[in-house]
């Protein structure tokens, strides 16, 4: 039987809050092991997390990561709306902080094509950043149209639309606390 507390939009649960908490902590510890085997600027990382859906990945995160980090945020759009990606992703916010010399940090909900995240790799290569790593909660690789390296990915998904833990569906369901498949057939006409 179906765990009634479930979204009714939810067709399979692929990772639960427990998994999803595990997996986070032991990404901490491996980045912060990792950063703290660099030579970094004041010992300082710089996260900048993609608004919106990195929010609950973030604030998991850092109650796990034993390193000085600073954070800061960018909107990047690649979605307007539905299931289906718009080919060019815009940063839509900027930061206005100085990244010369600094070793950033991007972490974001999903890595799918990889467009959004080269896309960002450049803009923060611009603003002097010394390097830039990446850290995607989830990993659809099946789809990518970009050679851009992810450092770091906590479950890797064949190419099915998410939702949950940031994953949204049109600005919505990015609270629940699992990450699911979605049921198409009844999302196509729900009344929200
Ligand atoms: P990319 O540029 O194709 O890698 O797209 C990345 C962005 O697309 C992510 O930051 C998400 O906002 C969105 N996205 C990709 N796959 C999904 C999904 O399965 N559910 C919800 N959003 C997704
Ligand atoms: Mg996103």
């Amino acid at each position: 039987m179906r765990n009634p507390k479930l979204h009714p939009l939810v067709e399979e649960v692929l990772v639960d809050h427990k998994q999803i908490k595990r997996r986070i902590k032991v990404l901490a510890a491996e980045i912060g092991n990792f950063y703290r085997k660099q030579k970094v600027k004041e010992n300082t990382v710089v996260i900048v997390a993609l608004l919106k859906g990195a929010v609950p990945f973030l604030a998991e995160f850092i109650n796990h990561f034993d390193y000085e980090m600073e954070m800061n945020y960018l909107v990047v759009s690649s979605y307007f709306g539905g299931s289906k990606a718009n080919s060019t992703p815009k940063i839509t916010l900027d930061m206005t902080e100085n990244l010369k010399g600094r070793h950033v940090l991007v972490m974001d909900d999903v890595v799918d094509s990889g467009q959004s995240l080269e896309l960002v790799k450049k803009h923060l290569l611009n603003k002097g950043a010394k390097d830039v790593r990446f850290a995607t909660l989830v990993d659809k690789p099946t789809r990518r149209k970009s050679t851009i390296k992810i450092d770091w990915s906590g479950f890797v998904i064949e190419d099915k639309f998410l939702i949950g833990f940031g994953l949204d569906y049109e600005e919505r369901l990015r609270n629940l606390p699992y990450i699911a498949t979605t049921n198409m057939e009844k999302l196509k006409d729900w009344k929200w």
